[in-house]
């Protein structure tokens, strides 16, 4: 299927800071600030970009991710340490106040940054053209800040030098073969990276889809870290959780992490 057929029309807007932001970008952000320790220079490569910046609407679904989270943070003195980085690195003490919160490709700029590093090289990918815009916009003042408005598979696949890939496709049943086939070549060229895909139940609505357990299958079999989280009850065929995977340094730590985020947030890990 081209990607043109594909992704007809997706709007990240009403998701961000959903539940499944917040544990990608947890994700994200512990592990690229581990891997910022031992760098100088790093280069990030975002398949499925999105905007920048975010404003949060009433509507949004934020306020069960980031919005609730922020409430647990502020209640809590006793924070885990990678949580409590999180929360403050992106500011989300102010984020009922100014309802703004940044996409992945800030997410890692702004780790990167508080890091220490600057020379830092980002290739940013997304298909929807105002989506492209936005980010030209929002990077403009930044050289080396490649917008690409074109396939992130493609651009992938054409791309080395890359400290780390994030493959974040918004739907898995559409993006199935070409998302399965792309962490298949990082994992053979020894690519860090990290990817997130929804969580569904099957048929029955007893356990996972058929496509989030292979998944989860071939994530063991390869010796991938993975994480399988649900934060609904019972099983659904609409998005009841979420799976990341994450083949980067320090990965036991990022595990971690997400342990800690499940427990804050009263989810459910789940095991394939
Ligand atoms: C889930 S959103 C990305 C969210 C972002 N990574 C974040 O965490 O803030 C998915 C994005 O992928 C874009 N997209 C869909 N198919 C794509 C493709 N084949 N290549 C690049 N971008 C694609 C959509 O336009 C959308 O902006």
């Amino acid at each position: 299927m081209l990607w043109t057929e594909r992704i007809l029309k997706y709007d990240h807007t009403n998701k961000i800071g959903n539940q499944g932001d917040l544990i990608k970008h947890l994700t994200l952000t512990v592990a690229i600030s581990r891997m910022a320790e031992t760098k100088h220079a790093f280069t990030y490569l975002d398949v499925h970009s999105g905007r920048a910046r975010y404003d949060l609407s009433d509507s949004g679904e934020w306020g069960q991710g980031i919005g609730k989270f922020a409430g647990h943070c502020a209640e809590n003195a006793q924070l885990p340490e990678d949580l409590a980085y999180f929360y403050d690195v992106q500011s989300l003490n102010r984020v009922n106040r100014e309802r703004k919160y940044w996409g992945s490709s800030r997410i890692v700029l702004n780790v990167l940054l508080d890091q220490g590093l600057t020379d830092i090289r980002m290739i940013l990918c997304d298909t929807d053209s105002a989506v492209c815009r936005d980010l030209k916009e929002h990077y403009q003042d930044r050289l080396l800040v490649a917008i690409h408005c074109m396939d992130g598979y493609r651009k992938a696949y054409d791309t080395g030098g890359v400290d780390l890939v994030l493959i974040d496709p918004p739907d898995i049943s559409a993006h199935y073969t070409e998302f399965t086939a792309l962490m298949g070549h990082c994992l053979a060229r020894g690519q860090s990276f990290i990817s997130w895909n929804s969580l569904h139940g099957n048929s029955i609505q007893q356990g996972m889809s058929s496509k989030c357990l292979s998944i989860s299958r071939w994530a063991d079999e390869s010796g991938i870290s993975s994480f399988s989280v649900r934060w609904k009850k019972g099983w659904s065929r609409q998005m009841c959780g979420c799976q990341v995977l994450f083949s980067v340094p320090g990965a036991g730590r990022v595990a971690d992490a997400c342990g800690d985020l499940v427990k804050l947030m009263g989810w459910s890990t789940v095991e394939s």
